[in-house]
């Protein structure tokens, strides 16, 4: 990565308070990083891990691809050749696995990096999907009542504003055929906002010249919006004194609670909503809304 927009990177010990994200995270106080943009956030993340190790991402591609076989079939059950709209395919975590589960695919996200990313590994498992760049809140201009299912995972929660939200899911509903159903997978808001946890440690990764330390740390804007940052501590063995670079990326979230995307389901016009069994309140929750006949 040659530049990371918005990102703050300085050499520092962690905990010698160089640079302490938590201190500029608190509402209210000094920030010395900037809030991104979603498209910023992602494509930020995406290519640090490409810079620090090329391998890294195309791991967590595997296990995901592992999962989602798993636990999409267990949500939509057989494919019989139905058809299914990702309107927030991202790199294809959702639309790669159900290609291949042998459901028909079109895939879209807002993201033209992560469409091509998606292109790349449909081509490399030898998967058909149709692509589309469209903004999940502008899915009427380009789908029509004939999908069996509408897809949309981590992604509802990246439009901040009610009515675009509403939009959005009205956008869904509309893509779908009388009886159709809608999957969502979201952050568990009610959860977050209720714990309100700080510096989550997600993972410690051996990189080439040194490790990687990532954290999930969040601030708490309002009732309704956070700030999820991703703190990534990393120790280049190749430096001397002050091994330690800091990265942080942080984007703003809707705190989606499940009664409130009920609403947004339902002022759809979405006629049942299920929210599914979550196995913690840590895993994302997720939501099957049907459409009537
Ligand atoms: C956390 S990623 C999830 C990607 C994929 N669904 C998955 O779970 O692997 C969120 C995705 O939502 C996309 N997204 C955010 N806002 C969007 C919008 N308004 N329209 C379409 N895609 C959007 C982002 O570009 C990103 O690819």
């Amino acid at each position: 990565m040659g530049s990371h927009r918005g990102v703050e990177s300085a050499d520092q010990v962690p905990g010698k308070g160089a640079h302490q994200p938590q201190s500029g995270s608190d509402c209210g106080g000094e920030r010395d990083w900037q809030v991104l943009s979603a498209q910023d956030f992602y494509t930020g993340v995406a290519d640090y891990m490409r810079r620090v190790d090329p391998s890294w991402d195309e791991e967590n591609w595997r296990a995901q691809v592992a999962d989602e076989l798993r636990g999409l079939r267990a949500v939509m059950g057989e494919a019989n050749g139905r058809s299914v709209l990702d309107c927030s395919c991202g790199s294809g975590g959702q639309a790669i696995p159900l290609a291949k589960l042998g459901w028909q695919v079109k895939a879209a996200d807002i993201i033209a990096a992560y469409l091509d990313i998606a292109r790349r590994r449909a081509k490399q498992e030898d998967v058909s999907i149709v692509f589309r760049r469209c903004d999940m809140r502008h899915l009427d201009r380009y789908f029509q009542a004939s999908f069996d299912w509408v897809v949309s995972c981590m992604a509802l929660d990246n439009i901040t504003a009610d009515e675009q939200i509403q939009q959005a899911v009205k956008g869904m509903f509309g893509a779908l055929r009388p009886g159709g159903r809608c999957y969502i997978r979201l952050r568990d808001f009610d959860h977050i906002m209720d714990v309100k946890p700080r510096y989550d440690f997600k993972e410690e990764r051996a990189v080439p010249q040194g490790r990687v330390i990532r954290l999930e740390d969040w601030a708490y804007e309002s009732d309704t919006h956070v700030l999820n940052i991703y703190v990534f501590l990393r120790e280049d063995e190749r430096k001397t004194d002050w091994p330690w670079v800091t990265d942080v990326f942080s984007y703003r979230r809707r705190a989606l609670r499940k009664a409130e995307l009920e609403q947004f389901l339902r002022g759809a016009g979405f006629q049942e909503v299920e929210f599914l069994p979550q196995p913690s309140p840590w895993h994302p929750h997720e939501v099957v809304a049907s459409k009537a006949t």
